[in-house]
């Protein structure tokens, strides 16, 4: 197969909002402990090894992406790697999620942090980029991603994963300066981080901003939206990028306007109304909920079409969940739901 079928994947061709035969769809955390093949491997090896080994990588993104049938893979990899070379620990609990240590309480601490060169120390999420890109099939599209600098921040301040930001929202409110200057520090890291996947073959990128959620639209626009733009518009132009929040309902029309060709959206908003409010001149990916896998088939059948019907078959919907696979998904219906969106959106 030649560059071109990949550049007239129906995936690529929904993230340019152009017509396509029927609607793209992949799931976040596709390759993830849902599946047996990845649980084989994690028997053998700990989470933070396999991030690092560039051949467990490719063999996981790329049997998830054939198992399921999807129509893009995801690099595999993991959201916080990138603050290991700010200095940070990362360690993954089993059960309590990861735990980052190092403390940042002040304007000082964000000075000391080094300015970051990802090409060197994260030179293994490149060369998974290139691996994994040479075992796929030429004409399935290699999504790599990154953090946003709100949600790395808050996994820096946090220390963990947290529900309600107390510490985030403390240091943006009463140090916004040191704030803004952390931002800063992430934003020109990411920038690299996402040009060097970009280098390697990555061929979109998706961007998570996991927990802005918890903000107000006024709180994003001041300390998050500038951040986010910034970012988005280093990213070497003509890749697709991919623009993800969860609990962003309330404020979609901001949080688009940080840019992005993709907006992607999660289950507490109906799929029309999100894209109405995102505008129409972007794509939209989403958003069935992850749990709707766990759930008796003929559910899942009529959720799965509510929103294709939502959609109502505008150029520029990538299918896809609100959030994560769960681990306690059946990998059945994973398989079912990804021929149910190809089966009831033909066009
Ligand atoms: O298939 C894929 O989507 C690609 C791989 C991927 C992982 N993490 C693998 C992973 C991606 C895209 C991520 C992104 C990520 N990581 C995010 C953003 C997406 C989101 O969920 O909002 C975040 C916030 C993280 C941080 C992170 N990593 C958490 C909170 C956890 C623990 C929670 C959990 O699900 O266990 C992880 C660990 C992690 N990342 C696992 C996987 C497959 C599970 C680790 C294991 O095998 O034990």
């Amino acid at each position: 197969m030649t560059m071109n079928s990949l550049k007239t994947s129906p995936f690529l061709k929904a993230c340019r909002r152009e017509k396509t035969s029927f609607t793209p769809v992949w799931f976040m955390r596709q390759a993830g402990r849902y599946m047996k093949e990845y649980r084989a491997i994690r028997d053998k090896v700990s989470f933070l090894d396999l991030c690092k080994n560039p051949d467990l990588c490719a063999e996981v993104a790329v049997t998830a992406q054939e198992k399921i049938g999807a129509d893009a893979a995801i690099l595999f990899s993991d959201l916080l790697l990138i603050l290991e070379p700010f200095g940070f620990g990362l360690e993954y609990t089993s059960g309590d999620g990861p735990v980052i240590t190092g403390k940042i309480e002040s304007r000082a601490d964000v000075d000391r942090l080094p300015e970051m060169e990802p090409d060197g120390s994260l030179q293994y999420v490149s060369d998974a980029v290139r691996k994994t890109r040479a075992s796929l099939k030429p004409a399935i599209p290699l999504i790599g991603f990154s953090g946003l600098p709100f949600t790395l921040a808050a996994y820096i301040l946090e220390g963990k994963s947290s529900r309600i930001f107390s510490k985030a929202k403390h240091f943006m409110t009463f140090q916004p300066a040191a704030w803004h200057s952390l931002m800063e520090k992430i934003s020109r890291a990411v920038i690299r981080y996402v040009n060097g996947q970009i280098k390697a073959g990555a061929d979109a990128i998706q961007l998570f901003d996991s927990w802005v959620g918890c903000l107000s639209s006024e709180e994003y626009r001041e300390y998050v939206l500038p951040h986010s733009r910034a970012v988005i518009s280093g990213i070497q132009k003509g890749v697709p990028v991919i623009h993800f929040g969860t609990g962003t309902g309330s404020f979609l029309k901001t949080f688009r306007e940080a840019g992005g060709d993709v907006i992607s959206v999660d289950h507490r908003i109906a799929l029309d109304q999100a894209w109405e409010q995102a505008g129409y001149d972007v794509a939209i990916q989403g958003n069935l909920d992850p749990l709707a896998l766990c759930g008796p088939a003929a559910q899942l059948r009529s959720r799965v079409k509510k929103i294709l019907d939502q959609a109502g078959g505008r150029p520029g919907h990538i299918f896809n969940l609100g959030h994560g696979i769960v681990p306690q998904t059946p990998v059945d219906n994973v398989i079912r739901s990804i021929d149910l969106v190809h089966e009831l959106s033909a066009r």
